[in-house]
């Protein structure tokens, strides 16, 4: 039922799908593939993990929180503490790509409801807006309020390319350097590539070229390698593409000491889904993991990020800060999230429907439905604060006995 006064982030969804044409909803909303991993990453929510019953069979199982009672939750707080500053409720923004598609003023709108809000916001280089221009409007709304900015970046295969655009956001005063270690290609994305889209006249990506300046690397440089129809023309457009491209040769032992090297930011991993990489994080000192899958937009059939956070909380947990993005849609799923482990989450699509929706105040919508609903799941689960939120209040069910 489409409302003017939306209640629900899935009614946001619905008025952005009617107000955005075919060709930027596809490319917000999809998926690589047959889309598999963008559907479990929300249903894994309700059904999360499989379990093999004696007679063979995999049933799904279905997650549960189990409500305690009487135990005073008058005063929910749900705010939290990440790197020593207190976010009102353990929700940021997601980077996501040209914002501007979805409102006329795109970023800025995003930073303006961020930084009003306190909600900590994770910028993409691939934005419509420049960096620095994202910082004035944090800025302008008032520094009393704003919570720290983060930059997200793909490196340049030739690193030293991608030094100018980390110092100019260190300069600007992003907090952290979110490092994107998914995409050393692009993920097949089926229908963003039936219905191309083409950033509109007045539109650029303004991190990395100038206004209507011809840069090495076209706009449109990503989807002619993913419309490639063979592997060679693919591999030839990358090499032609030179070291401009997107660094698909980085390593462990490298890339960590580049950025140390070059940035006194944090750094922070976004991209993590192996146990075994999160441990390899930690040892190379990262600040921070981002489990994520890139909202279902790299490789089909990996698992959603709810069921990999288990195993990468076995070894990160309370040496690193771990946060988790993908298919957010509710409080009671970040409550889960939490309880499974994770310190902090982020909500990428919800942001650009708000946005859609209604601009600055339509961000605004978002993240207010996912603080009040947090808020009231905490208190109908008994629990007043954050860090108390653990696994103790989750159960998993074949659908019988819990
Ligand atoms: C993204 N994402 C993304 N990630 C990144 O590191 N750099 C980027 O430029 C983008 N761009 C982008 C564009 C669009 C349209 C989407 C939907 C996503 C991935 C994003 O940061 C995040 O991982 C997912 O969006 C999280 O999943 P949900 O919350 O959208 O389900």
């Amino acid at each position: 039922i489409l409302t003017s006064d939306p209640i629900t982030i899935s009614q946001i969804e619905a008025i952005a799908r009617q107000k955005l044409s075919d060709n930027v909803y596809n490319y917000y909303s999809c998926g690589a593939d047959d889309q598999t991993t963008l559907e479990r990453n929300q249903a894994d929510f309700d059904r999360w993990g499989f379990s093999i019953s004696i007679v063979s069979k995999i049933r799904p199982l279905i997650i549960l929180v189990l409500p305690r009672v009487l135990r005073d939750v008058s005063q929910v707080d749900t705010s939290t503490e990440l790197f020593g500053y207190r976010f009102p409720f353990p929700v940021g923004v997601a980077p996501s790509a040209m914002q501007r598609l979805a409102s006329p003023e795109g970023e800025l709108d995003v930073a303006r409801a961020a930084a009003s809000m306190g909600i900590n916001l994770t910028l993409s280089s691939n934005s419509t807006t420049s960096l620095e221009d994202v910082m004035s409007a944090r800025h302008q709304i008032g520094k009393e309020t704003a919570a720290p900015f983060w930059f997200q970046i793909y490196l340049a295969s030739d690193l030293d390319l991608s030094v100018p655009l980390i110092k100019r956001a260190e300069e600007a005063g992003y907090e952290a350097l979110v490092l994107t270690v998914d995409t050393p290609v692009l993920g097949n994305r089926i229908n963003e590539r039936q219905t191309p889209l083409i950033l509109p006249e007045g539109l650029h990506l303004a991190n990395i070229q100038k206004n209507g300046a011809k840069g090495s690397r076209k706009p449109s440089f990503n989807r002619e390698i993913m419309d490639a129809r063979t592997a060679k023309q693919a591999n030839d457009l990358m090499q032609a593409a030179g070291s401009t491209a997107n660094s698909a040769s980085l390593t462990w032992s490298s890339t960590i000491k580049f950025l140390r090297q070059t940035t006194d930011m944090k750094i922070i991993l976004k991209g993590i889904m192996a146990p075994e990489d999160a441990q390899l994080a930690v040892e190379c000192g990262t600040d921070a993991i981002i489990v994520s899958n890139h909202g279902g937009r790299q490789l089909d059939g990996v698992p959603s990020t709810i069921q990999a956070l288990p195993g990468i909380v076995d070894v990160a947990k309370g040496k690193i800060p771990i946060i988790l993005d993908g298919g957010i849609r509710r409080g009671s799923d970040v409550f889960k999230a939490l309880a499974l482990g994770a310190d902090f989450v982020l909500v990428g699509r919800p942001a650009l429907w708000g946005l859609a929706f209604n601009g600055r105040e339509g961000v605004e919508a978002v993240m207010n439905i996912l603080e009040r609903e947090l808020s009231r799941t905490m208190a109908l689960a008994g629990t007043a604060k954050v860090g108390d939120i653990c696994s103790a209040f989750l159960r998993y069910t074949e659908g019988g006995r819990l």
